[in-house]
C-alpha cells in the first residue's frame, strides 16, 4: 500500500497583530491538515504597525502555547505571491477564516484569483467561531490606542506589545 502523503496547509495573513480569532482558525485548521505553515505576508496592501519580524515573533509566541500541536505548526515570512509561496512550501491547501457575509466577496475573489494563477491550489474556508467572529485586528489596534481593554481579543503577550507600541501616542495608525 502506498504511504499516505502528509497534507500541508498554508494559513496566510498580515497578522497585525494575531488575535484570538486567528488562533481559533489555526487550532481548527490543525484538524484538517497534518502540518500548518503560517505565512506572515509582506505584500498585503495594508500598512502594518508592526514590521514583519515583530508580527512573526508575536505569532510564534502565541503558537508556543499550543502544547504538543505546536510541533505541527511552522511560522514563515513571505513576500510576493501567495500561490508561489504555497508551491515552494509543498502546500496544496490555503486556509482562510470567514467571519461574516462581508468577508465573503473579498475572500471569494482572492480564492478565484489564486486558483486561476495555480490550478492545483485549493482554498478551504473555516467559519469563525461565534465567540470570535466579530474580532478584527484593525479594531483591536484602535481600542489599544485609545486605552481600552483588549484582553479578550488578543493574548497577554500581544496586549503587552500593543500597549508598549501605543504608549504616549494618540494618533490613528
Ligand atoms: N476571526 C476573527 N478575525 C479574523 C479571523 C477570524 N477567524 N480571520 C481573520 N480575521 C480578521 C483579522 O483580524 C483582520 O482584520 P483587519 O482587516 O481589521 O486587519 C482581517 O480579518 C484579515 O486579516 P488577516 O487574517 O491578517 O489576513 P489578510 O486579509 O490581511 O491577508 C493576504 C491577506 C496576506 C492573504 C493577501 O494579501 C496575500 O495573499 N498577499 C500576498 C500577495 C498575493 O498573492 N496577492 C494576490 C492575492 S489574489
Amino acid at each position: 500500500m502506498a504511504a499516505l502523503k502528509e497534507r500541508i496547509g498554508i494559513y496566510p495573513g498580515t497578522f497585525d497583530p494575531i488575535t484570538v480569532g486567528h488562533l481559533d482558525i489555526i487550532r481548527r485548521a490543525l484538524r484538517v491538515v497534518d502540518r500548518l505553515i503560517i505565512g506572515v505576508a509582506q505584500d498585503t496592501g495594508k500598512a502594518p504597525i508592526f514590521d514583519m519580524q515583530m508580527r512573526s515573533k508575536l505569532v510564534e509566541a502565541d503558537i508556543a502555547t499550543f502544547g504538543a500541536d505546536a510541533k505541527r505548526v511552522e511560522v514563515r515570512q513571505f513576500s510576493g505571491l501567495l500561490v508561489n509561496f504555497a508551491e515552494e512550501s509543498g502546500a496544496k491547501v490555503v486556509i482562510r477564516g470567514l467571519r461574516a457575509v462581508s468577508d465573503f466577496e473579498y475572500e471569494f475573489q482572492m480564492a478565484c484569483m489564486n486558483s486561476r494563477l495555480k490550478h492545483d491550489i485549493e482554498t478551504v474556508f473555516l467559519t469563525a467561531s461565534e465567540d470570535t467572529h466579530f474580532i478584527s485586528s484593525r479594531f483591536v489596534k484602535q481600542i489599544a490606542r485609545l486605552g481600552g481593554d483588549i484582553s479578550t481579543f488578543v493574548s497577554p503577550n500581544v496586549a503587552k506589545h500593543l500597549s508598549e507600541h501605543f504608549k504616549g501616542t494618540n494618533t490613528w495608525n
